[in-house]
């Protein structure tokens, strides 16, 4: 029988075990974030670890800084407890991810104190509210990581009851950090809580199985009202509103961020997409709403990406040319480069279809041999130790496709052309971030879209805290019940748009 130590700042426990153990096991239970689902390619579930360990895996010393295995730094997915060993979790604050809280200037007329959340597949933004004006925003990567990064996964974790304690004791810490020391639980009278439609079945306690099979049916569709106290019993004085959704795939984030958008107010002809994991996207025109959404997978935000990372400090976010046409990089924080986040890729691959380095059906010019024994095909950045391979580019080259066809698709629908759409309104945390050039490069969008793009940030977030005040619950539920869904994964359209936008453009 051997021994694990788990030591959290001055607390420790002993956790008695035999034969082997993987380290995100004994992490699990304390919401260590796992934004790749242990795919060892985010680098993201660092602990310290020391004792009787399995020898460091090569994904460790790819994305591990010698510093940090000087310090006995070890991946989670990746390290497994031979003997006695003992595992130091970093601090809840520490534990922290790359959040989007800004472009949430909203602001409503609402009386008191409120609190307005987002809860994202990868993360989760509370936003404090006082008189309707945001006073504090609290952010961290969603704690139900651990159980995988995408909501099939997720779902197919069968856990849906643990899933809910994960989720609301995470939202009652992040509740307490963003009101501070301003107001206590007992001074907060409204909770607007958003997401899509599987994370308010785990919000809720749901059983979330039927969104992953067909037809597709879920529990539940939301848009009511309830007391706050059925989850958060400190919150005995607040309402709790959940935001209707439109299906299983098009959530109440989306209705959020069109409520948040006032795409259905502006009168031109208007396209929305929130791009992640799960591509959804309304269109706006002559009066009508529509909406769908595309399974884009989640190479985009750099998951299943060979050199794959969350956007943090040393991943490569931007590629240019230089005078010979040779690749040039830049790291967020000017780090050491460790590997390319979601920007970082489309850039990337945006600049080898205009080198011709990447042909019109993706195949790499002239690869080389990827230089970890992996025996891959790829294509060095320049000199900064990151490279791309081409199994890399077939995962961007389905995921654009997807998102680019949903759009052509429900353009169509309207017998309409991408010229015609007046405003593009981009938002969600990968598409905050990216260059509307290199994205219309690669063909994540149709050219013609290019100039018309404004990003929205964290619009889910915004459309949140407009829903503190009734007049924009009024607006969602009317934005449900006038949106028309458009089935995609039936629609020979789609099917045909697919297959033709997984082309590059040179
Ligand atoms: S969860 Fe370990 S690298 Fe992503």
């Amino acid at each position: 029988m051997s021994t694990v130590t788990i030591q959290i700042g001055p607390h420790k426990k002993s956790v008695p075990f035999t034969g082997e153990l993987s380290l995100s096991s004994i992490t699990a239970p304390y919401g260590l974030p796992m934004p790749c689902g242990g795919h060892h390619t985010c680098g993201k579930c660092k602990v310290k670890a020391f004792g009787s360990l399995s020898p460091l895996t090569s994904e460790e010393e790819r994305l591990l800084t010698p510093q940090e295995i000087a310090d006995g730094v070890r991946m989670a997915c990746s390290a497994v407890a031979t003997g006695d060993c003992t595992v130091i979790l970093p601090d809840k604050d520490h534990r922290q991810g790359e959040v989007l809280l800004d472009g949430t200037q909203a602001q409503v007329e609402a009386e008191g104190w409120g609190i307005a959340v987002d809860i994202g597949t990868t993360t989760i933004a509370v936003y404090a509210c006082h008189g309707g004006k945001i006073v504090r925003g609290a952010g961290e990567l969603n704690a139900q990581s651990v159980h995988g990064a995408d909501v099939i996964t997720r779902i197919g974790a069968k856990r849906h009851e643990e899933l809910h304690q994960i989720v609301v004791s995470q939202l009652e810490e992040l509740f307490v950090r963003a009101l501070g020391s301003d107001a206590a639980p007992a001074d907060v009278k409204k909770i607007v809580i958003t997401g899509n439609t599987t994370m308010l079945h785990f919000l809720a306690g749901y059983d979330p199985s039927p969104i992953a099979v067909s037809p597709f049916t879920p529990q539940s569709l939301f848009g009511e009202t309830m007391p706050a106290s059925r989850y958060f019993t400190a919150y005995e004085n607040a309402e709790l509103y959940l935001p209707p959704c439109i299906s299983a795939y098009v959530g109440a984030d989306m209705v959020c961020a069109m409520t948040a958008s006032h795409m259905t107010e502006t009168g031109g002809t208007v396209l929305l997409a929130d791009i992640g994991t799960n591509g959804e996207m309304g269109l706006y025109h002559n009066g009508k709403l529509y909406t769908c959404s595309t399974a884009a997978g989640p190479a985009l935000e750099g998951a299943c990406i060979h050199m794959g990372m969350a956007a943090a400090p040393g991943a490569i976010d931007r590629v240019t040319l230089g005078q010979d046409r040779e690749l040039l990089w830049h790291t967020i924080g000017e780090q050491p480069p460790k590997g390319l986040c979601g920007s970082g890729l489309i850039s990337l691959m945006a600049r080898l279809v205009e080198t011709g380095q990447l042909d019109e059906t993706g195949a790499l010019e002239d690869p080389e041999e990827a230089p970890d024994d992996s025996g891959e095909d790829c294509v060095p950045i320049g000199d900064s130790g990151v490279f791309l391979t081409q199994q890399d580019v077939r995962q961007v080259q389905l995921a654009k496709a997807a998102i680019c066809a949903g759009i052509l698709t429900m353009l169509e629908e309207c017998s309409l052309s991408a010229g015609d759409v007046d405003t593009f309104y981009i938002c969600g945390g990968f598409g905050s971030y990216i260059d509307p050039h290199a994205a219309a490069v690669i063909g994540l969008f149709p050219k013609e879209l290019e100039n018309k793009v404004k990003v929205l940030g964290n619009a889910a977030g915004s459309g949140a805290v407009m829903m503190l005040s009734q007049l924009y619950r009024d607006t969602a539920a009317k934005l449900r019940e006038e949106a028309k869904l458009i089935e995609l994964s039936t629609s020979p359209v789609f099917m045909e748009q697919y297959i033709e936008q997984m082309c590059f453009e040179s």
